[in-house]
């Protein structure tokens, strides 16, 4: 199966990193959103991230004009009908990405290949939702996409063997280091990556510390780039408390359950660098 032309569906945090990439990489890049509003808030994502890569020195002004060159935005479905491999990058809710897979399944050619970079639904249950779950993986890329080398290469029962190893090499060809993950809510990373997220939460409702000295002490005490609610603002408090109620639903154990902290935080509409508060400022 060769890959010519990605489709993104979502151009948000991660719809937009992941079609940066795979426009720098090379590929015919078609990235859908819900509206022209939504899009164009995407595509400006795309460009500044492309921007900081040139000011960097990570990407040449030459290679930005060619990403954006291959880029271009939809808010048709259907306009992702010529792609090879679509990755899906929409809000982590399982009725909505179920939704949008059944459609995609409709537009797409046979031999394409449908992936969910979801953080915590398992694979199978989206698969199932279309007539082709042997070309179904999960592409779960890490924040921010054209910084982070990993990642999870998701196989499911009903995966085949030729359909994940052209998604494994389609990683390769990012410049990606992909490792190889089996179907459990949260892959490798988030299985152990949000208990700690969550537990962090917890630590500061039981008042161990500021949220700066929490923060400070992960940096300073165990070499995080960032500390626990640093990343929680990056991430996305919505997405981690979606996160958090899904992992709380397959494992049934206390230390994936979204804290009340969390939850009052996302209904109070503080979700982080996204909204401009979280647990920290961020101005507009
Ligand atoms: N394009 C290309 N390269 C870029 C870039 C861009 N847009 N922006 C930055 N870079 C490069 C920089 O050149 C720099 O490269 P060198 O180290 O080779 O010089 C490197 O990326 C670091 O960038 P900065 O120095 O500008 O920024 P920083 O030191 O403040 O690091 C960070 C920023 C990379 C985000 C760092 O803080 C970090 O790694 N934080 C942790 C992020 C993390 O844990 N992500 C995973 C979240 S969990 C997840 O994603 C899974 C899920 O399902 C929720
Ligand atoms: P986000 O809220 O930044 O973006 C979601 C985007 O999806 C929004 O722009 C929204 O308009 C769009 N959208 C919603 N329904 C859509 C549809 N039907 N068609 C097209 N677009 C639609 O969220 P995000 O942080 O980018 O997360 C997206 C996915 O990636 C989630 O499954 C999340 O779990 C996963 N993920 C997130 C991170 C992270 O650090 N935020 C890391 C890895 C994986």
């Amino acid at each position: 199966m060769k890959i010519k032309k990605v489709g993104v569906v979502g151009c948000g945090l991660m719809g937009a990193g992941i079609a940066e990439v795979t426009a720098a990489a090379g590929y015919e890049t078609v990235v859908r959103e819900v509206s022209e509003d939504q899009l164009e808030k995407g595509m400006a994502r795309i460009r500044k991230s492309l921007d900081r890569g040139v000011e960097k020195g990570k990407v040449e002004p030459a290679e930005r004009e060619a990403a954006l060159g291959r880029l271009k935005g939809a808010v048709d479905l259907a306009d992702l009908a010529g792609c090879d491999l679509v990755v899906e990058a929409i809000v982590e809710n399982l009725d909505e990405k179920q939704k949008t897979f059944r459609n995609l399944d409709q537009v797409l050619g046979e031999t394409a290949i449908l992936a969910s970079n979801t953080s915590s639904l398992t694979i199978t249950q989206l698969a199932v939702s279309t007539t082709r779950p042997d070309r179904f993986v999960g592409l779960h890329f890490f924040n921010p996409v054209p910084v982070m080398q990993l990642v999870e290469v998701v196989r499911t029962l009903l995966t085949s063997q030729a359909a994940f190893d052209t998604a494994f090499e389609f990683c390769r060809s990012l410049g990606k280091e992909p490792v190889e993950c089996k179907d459990n809510s949260g892959f490798i990373v988030n299985r152990l990556l949000v208990p700690y997220l969550l537990d962090a939460i917890r630590a500061y409702e039981e008042g161990v510390g500021s949220l700066e000295d929490i923060d400070k002490g992960m940096k300073l005490g165990t070499g995080h780039p960032m500390g626990p609610f640093t990343l929680l603002d990056f991430v996305g408090l919505d997405t981690t408390y979606y996160i958090a109620n899904i992992m709380f639903e397959e494992y049934r154990e206390k230390r994936f359950a979204p804290p009340p902290l969390l939850k009052q935080m996302v209904q109070a509409g503080r979700l982080g660098r996204k909204s401009g508060r979280g647990f920290y400022e961020y101005g507009k």
